[in-house]
């Protein structure tokens, strides 16, 4: 089992920098176990889970928290032990198996910060987690409810949790690097997938061309591709694959990711066929989300950039005739809302929608979403080092084009460019971003794409 590819970073850097994470690290561990009143942070890498009366496991995913101190995603049974002012233990599970291939031994930039103990069965592990911690409750100890061994039962301590899902959000240096590979990985397999789409290729063989130039198997990806033809581009996480391709492939709507040592890049892209009114939809959008993703500054409250995009997309639905509306109008009346359904982003990370968005405060104190904006993913203000996703889209949605149709507003629309674009499904254009100390933001996808050159 290997990780994702990795030949686009120069591993001294990636070890360089290795050192400071896991320093920031210890730093935010002891912090935190000092507002929750333990001694110790017990992290389960997971276990593998089984299908009801079956056999077969789903596709493994690693405990967050044990991902942020090891670039290891297909671990299970692994521990790992964290107390301040020591060098963390990993006991790493390394079965003797000839059904499945092992983890292999350890090794790599990162052994070197650990204390590495090896256990061939899962249960081995309980005699290198400390016992003596535990009665007393002095063990923090986070995982899923079912990564359980013998009395270690996560408890997952809401004072520590928040603390940690609070200080995340910022990445470290090693993060971004990580962060910028995962872009680089899966801006280069965008360009294959649309190669295959302009060959007209259906969804499923766009989505092996996708996994092929990426280099990823398909339980490798942060989350499962959305791969929408034509009118599917209007479902936002369409989840099929048709096997044959249309008569005609008027546009294509990918949002993929790769990862890099656990770490997501979420990317969409949407292309058309050259018809002019969708080019210009395409034209009109790609100038707006980049207007958005240069409101990614420090100190800007995330919820503004939503209600931004609500303007921005309400601007092109003026401009293109769709809707003959103001844009203050539009956003108050919900019918920005009808063609922007969802939220302009998210924090990303370790996780696609990683945790913390709507934190405050690292006590879990929550900000809420505007009203009226249910699925907003992100309420913080940005910070340095935030990564941000930054997904403006417009859609012809036809159920809630329906609902449209019943209100008043429903005479300022022309239905018959409503008709004409709605078989091309909709427009999403997805970046990644880094907030800066000062400046322009850092754009992950952006960068990736020019990288590649044309
Ligand atoms: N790929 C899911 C999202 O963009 O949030
Ligand atoms: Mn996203
Ligand atoms: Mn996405």
């Amino acid at each position: 089992m290997t990780d994702a590819r990795s030949d686009l970073s120069p591993a001294a850097d990636l070890a360089a920098l290795y050192t400071d994470h896991i320093a920031q690290l210890q730093a935010r561990s002891a912090h935190a176990l000092g507002l929750s009143g333990h001694e110790a942070l017990l992290i389960a890498s997971g276990v593998e889970k089984f299908a009801f009366l079956d056999d077969r496991p789903y596709v493994f995913q690693a405990n967050p928290h044990f991902k942020a101190w090891l670039p290891l995603t297909q671990h299970p049974d692994s521990w790992l032990l964290v107390r301040p002012g020591h060098k963390p233990r990993l006991i790493y599970c390394q079965p003797e198996d000839y059904w499945h291939v092992p983890p292999q031994a350890p090794a790599g930039f990162w052994v070197e910060h650990f204390e590495l103990i090896v256990v061939r069965r899962p249960e081995q592990a309980l005699e290198h987690l400390p016992a003596a911690l535990l009665g007393a409750g002095r063990l923090a100890i986070v995982g899923e409810a079912d990564a359980a061994l013998g009395d270690f039962v996560p408890n997952n301590p809401k004072a520590l949790l928040d603390a940690l899902h609070f200080a995340r959000g910022a990445k470290t240096g090693y993060e971004l690097e990580r962060l910028r590979e995962a872009s680089r990985l899966g801006a280069r397999a965008h360009r294959a997938a649309h190669a295959a789409f302009r060959a007209g290729a259906s969804e499923a063989q766009i989505h092996r061309a996708y996994l092929e130039a990426c280099g990823h198997a398909e339980r490798e990806l942060p989350y499962a591709n959305i791969v929408g033809l034509n009118e599917h581009a209007a479902v936002l996480h369409y989840q099929y694959q048709d096997l044959t391709p249309p008569a005609q492939s008027r546009s294509l709507l990918l949002d993929a990711g790769a990862q890099s040592g656990g770490y997501a890049s979420d990317i969409t892209r949407t292309w058309g066929n050259g018809d002019p009114a969708f080019q210009t939809l395409l034209d009109e959008m790609e100038a707006a989300q980049l207007r958005l993703v240069d409101r990614v500054r420090a100190g800007t409250d995330y919820r503004d950039i939503h209600l931004a995009a609500h303007a921005e997309v309400a601007g092109v639905l003026r401009r293109l005739g769709i809707v003959a509306m103001d844009e203050e109008a539009q956003v108050a009346g919900g019918i920005s809302a009808v063609f922007f359904p969802h939220g302009i982003g998210h924090l990303l990370g370790l996780q696609v929608h990683d945790v913390g968005g709507f934190m405050a405060d690292e006590t879990g104190t929550l900000l809420p979403r505007p009203e009226g904006h249910p699925y907003l993913r992100m309420t913080r203000r940005l910070q340095p080092g935030m990564v941000v996703t930054i997904e403006p889209g417009l859609y012809f949605i036809p159920m809630l084009l329906e609902r449209l149709r019943a209100r008043p507003e429903s005479a300022q629309v022309d239905w018959a460019l409503v008709r004409h674009l709605s078989a091309f499904g909709g427009v999403r254009i997805e970046d990644d971003v880094v907030c800066r100390a000062d400046g322009a933001p850092e754009n992950l996808t952006r960068d990736a794409f020019a990288r590649l050159g044309d």
